[in-house]
């Protein structure tokens, strides 16, 4: 954990409401990390959470006694205190009951009454199997809920209770404690990348045959773009090094340099890598251009033609090779089968910290869509699968998980 990371959430007040679903038991984990990182945590939970997970176990690790009933002792006046205690109100497991009594200010039991008393910051971690969370119901309440100016934080997609595999699994601990640091970072008008410069290579190259003729690949650029703003809104200094595209962007953070080959993505990429801290590679670099490059237009002839092709340079081996300590490096793997298999060798191959895998073999995922569906892969092991979702909110995903590593 960066000296940052620790100061953000040092003293802070944290009062964690826990519902039922089996997600509960993820609780205990998150405490102990919120404890860890110096804050100080009470904790309500209802009926139902206690059915999966004993309010000992959480008193126990929050070093606070946890009320369970609203005539507990002391609750009925405390509810008030409670919720004006707390720095941030953060409801994980949020189940889908809770957050239809939360959106309609349904108020029967404990944990209701703190959250309609609390007059801090709220945040959610919604909990439930993949049709619950799919159900109109359910959307309207969490839309309702970010209407009063709560934040959820996005649910994971996996394996559920059900043993379906599906949308709607809690976000992992690790994954909520980087979202309440970037909530205080935010507060405190500091962002969690001030100070690091970033560069993003994003869309295709091309790679000259003769004056008129070229080889590229179907990349608009719009996944790398949207890479690009996400970091630069997350505080960073972005060089956004872009291949050819009609793709735009105007967000005061990003210096865009276009270039066409890729030789030309290498030599801008290499020339900035010293002063970076964070690398993104979303560009689909051609892996082959001609060895010869005609400078008059080549004419129709025979009934075959025959280009002879060479390697172009491996950019992103190039920066994995040359990584100093403090240097991220995020690559993406597109493919069309084994898709797990070979991200993570080039996860390895080169140097990577952390791997987004996109499948062609996803509707609506890769090329030129406004939408992608993702699984990243770090150096640590772990793995995260994410539903289709639009590139920009899988740019949000890429972004917190390169927080958490260099916060890890
Ligand atoms: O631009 P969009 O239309 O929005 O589409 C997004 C995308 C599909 C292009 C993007 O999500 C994506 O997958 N980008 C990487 C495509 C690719 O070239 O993958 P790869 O598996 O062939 O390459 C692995 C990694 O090495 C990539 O990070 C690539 O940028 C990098 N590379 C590859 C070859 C090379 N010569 N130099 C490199 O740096």
């Amino acid at each position: 954990m960066s000296m940052d990371a620790i100061k953000m959430l040092q003293g802070k007040k944290i009062l964690l409401g826990v519902s039922g679903s089996i997600a509960a038991y993820k609780a205990a984990t998150l405490i102990r990390l919120l404890v860890k990182e110096g804050a100080e945590v009470k904790v309500v939970m209802t009926t139902a959470a206690a059915g999966f997970i004993t309010p000992l176990t959480l008193a126990t690790l929050s070093k606070n006694e946890v009320p369970l009933n609203i005539s507990d002792h002391n609750s009925w006046n405390n509810h008030v205190m409670l919720g004006r205690w707390a720095d941030v109100m953060l409801i994980a497991p949020a189940s889908a009951n809770t957050l239809a009594k939360m959106a309609l200010g349904l108020c029967d039991n404990l944990l209701l009454a703190v959250y309609l008393s609390a007059t801090c910051p709220v945040l959610f971690a919604p909990a439930m199997d993949e049709d619950m969370w799919h159900h109109p119901a359910t959307r309207s309440n969490v839309d309702k809920l970010i209407s009063f100016g709560h934040q959820q934080i996005p649910v994971e997609s996996g394996e559920l209770a059900s043993g379906l595999f599906g949308e709607g699994r809690m976000a992992e601990p690790e994954q909520i404690l980087t979202f309440l640091q970037q909530h205080f970072q935010q507060k405190n008008g500091r962002k969690a990348l001030n100070g690091t410069t970033a560069i993003v290579t994003a869309g295709p190259t091309i790679e000259h045959i003769d004056p008129v003729r070229y080889i590229s690949n179907h990349s608009s650029g719009k996944m790398g773009i949207a890479i690009a703003e996400a970091l630069a809104d997350a505080g960073a200094n972005v060089q956004l090094v872009l291949g050819p595209t009609s793709q735009k962007t105007t967000h005061p953070g990003i210096t865009v340099t276009h270039v066409q080959t890729a030789q030309e993505m290498f030599d801008a990429v290499t020339t900035r890598y010293p002063a970076a801290g964070i690398v993104v590679a979303a560009a689909a670099v051609a892996d082959y251009r001609p060895a010869n490059v005609a400078d008059k237009k080549i004419k129709k002839g025979e009934a075959q033609l025959h280009i002879d092709l060479e390697k172009t340079p491996d950019i992103l081996r190039s920066l994995g090779d040359n990584k100093g300590p403090q240097q991220l490096l995020v690559g993406f793997s597109l493919e069309t089968n084994n898709e797990k298999e070979y991200a993570l060798k080039k996860l390895r191959d080169k140097n990577l910290d952390l791997i987004v895998m996109n499948s062609l073999a996803d509707t609506g995922a890769g090329f030129n869509y406004d939408t992608n569906k993702v699984t990243l892969f770090d150096k640590n092991g772990n793995e995260r699968s994410f539903p289709l979702k639009s590139k920009q909110a899988v740019a949000q995903d890429i972004v917190s998980a390169i927080i958490e590593l260099q916060h890890a």
